[in-house]
């Protein structure tokens, strides 16, 4: 069954998204607790480093092209809305989606071509999906059928796809994350059949049933720990549906949490101590449970509007989906340059996600893009990596960052705009004496009145960019 709606559920997952984007922005982040851990401090500066990561959401729900997930979810909520033969019935519906993994079968998985791409367009981490809210697993667990291993796909030499993408990535030098949901509604022990469920909470009250909710616990922590042991170096551990969390962790202010009915305490700390046991140092990112677990923030299709000290981490779609619709609609080349640009300019990360196809391909333009990224970061990553944002941050068309003596100043142009005579940078006073270049260009650039002169010939070189950068020194 292939569902054909592509406009109408994209225009709902913008809905929803916007929503979540909003829920994480409300995220109180006065409250960030900065890690004790000498290897966690130094593996987290190193990763405020590398600026740039993928991520990508890959289950059965892709064979569908639908919305990660969500659609099993009984919510009212029009982005997410069961499309299909056997969406009149909740129960079939589950079945039917618990039927994909019999035909799921992506011949053309090649995680070496998207890491070569990924790191072509400067890409320096990638964070995997190996289990959405759904519980199917994108890795060989032996604590569920519910799996990759488990489909057709299991006589292929490269069946436990987590373990191929995160060594293919972290064979070109990348820092390689596991995304984990925590909730799963595939487990008898989250949403429990003797009650039906009606959200994405667990289906019964913990607290009166906590050998259930024991047993759900063990679950998720035997889980981990696989990913944890049998995967390689894993640097970070990014930990998804944030209302699996203890009620002492809700923020009443924020209105999402307000509305989590159970206390689903799963035991951070048992988990952080087992992972980091396996993996000294590592991240780990207990997405909107403000406390010693959120190591970075992750605010999502969001850029915050202004620069935060803390470190964190945007993530956002290449087109308006998380998961692979047939017909996805990519932001421009010069959009997602200005996004990163703009992204380190207030001290973040930008984790852009793209979602592999269930044949185990992207599509062609994701490929494009980020060779276009590339080219613009070959010549100007300069001043993207090991930067550090440099007041006013972002001003107008501008964005800044330095490293060491060195100001870089980014001018963010219009789509086809070219180069004027003369340019100001908003909001940062130039030394008349001051040394200015382009990034990739040795020819010097002079001051006058507070402005680069910039003669025809050294526009005519640099060419049309989505972002000139200007080395100052
Ligand atoms: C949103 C989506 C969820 C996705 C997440 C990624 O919360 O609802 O499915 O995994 O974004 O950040």
């Amino acid at each position: 069954m292939k569902l054909k709606s592509a406009a109408i559920l994209l225009s709902g997952l913008l809905l929803g998204n916007l929503s979540l984007a909003q829920q994480h922005s409300e995220q109180n982040h006065s409250k960030y607790v900065a890690p004790t851990d000498p290897l966690v401090q130094q593996k987290l500066a190193k990763w405020q480093d590398v600026k740039f990561g993928l991520l990508m959401h890959w289950g059965t729900y892709s064979q569908w092209g639908i919305v990660e997930s969500w659609s099993l979810c009984p919510e009212d909520e029009g982005w997410c809305e069961r499309k299909g033969p056997h969406s009149h019935d909740w129960y079939e519906y589950k079945k039917a989606y618990e039927d994909i993994p019999k035909t799921f079968n992506p011949v053309k998985f090649n995680p070496e071509r998207w890491a070569t791409a990924a790191k072509n367009a400067g890409m320096k981490y990638v964070v995997f999906i190996t289990k959405h809210h759904d519980g199917f697993a994108m890795f060989d667990s032996k604590y569920t059928d519910y799996k990759i291993t488990n489909t057709p796909f299991k006589s292929n030499p490269k069946a436990n796809v987590t373990k191929e993408v995160l060594a293919a990535f972290r064979n070109q030098g990348f820092m390689t994350g596991t995304y984990f949901s925590k909730p799963d509604w595939n487990n008898e022990f989250y949403w429990w059949k003797y009650f039906p469920p009606k959200d994405r909470n667990v289906s019964y009250d913990p607290k009166k049933r906590p050998e259930l909710w024991n047993k759900f616990k063990d679950f998720t922590y035997n889980q981990i720990e696989e990913l944890m042991s049998d995967y390689g170096s894993v640097d970070i551990l990014w930990l998804d549906g944030g209302w699996v969390r203890p009620f002492s962790t809700i923020d009443p202010n924020i209105s999402w949490q307000k509305s989590i009915p159970y206390d689903q305490d799963i035991d951070m700390a048992k988990i952080a101590k087992m992972a980091r046991s396996h993996q000294p140092g590592l991240l780990v990112v207990d997405r909107t449970v403000t406390g010693e677990f959120e190591n970075y923030v992750t605010p999502e299709q969001s850029i915050p509007d202004h620069y935060m000290s803390i470190p964190w981490e945007s993530c956002m779609t290449m087109g308006d989906s998380w998961s692979y619709i047939p017909k996805e609609n990519f932001k421009s080349t010069q959009k997602l340059v200005h996004t990163l640009v703009d992204i380190v300019a207030k001290g973040g990360n930008l984790l852009l996600n793209v979602a592999p196809g269930p044949d185990g391909e992207w599509h062609e333009e994701a490929y494009q893009r980020l060779e276009e990224m590339g080219k613009w970061m070959n010549v100007n990553s300069v001043g993207i990596y090991e930067t550090k944002p440099l007041a006013p941050y972002r001003q107008g068309k501008w964005a800044y960052t330095k490293k060491g003596n060195t100001t870089y100043a980014f001018y963010l142009a219009d789509a086809g705009e070219k180069l004027p005579a003369t340019l100001k940078p908003e909001g940062l006073t130039l030394a008349p004496k001051a040394k200015i270049t382009f990034a990739g260009n040795k020819k010097a650039l002079k001051v006058k009145d507070g402005a680069i002169e910039i003669p025809a010939k050294s526009a005519g070189e640099i060419g049309l960019q989505p972002a000139y950068l200007f080395v100052i020194d």
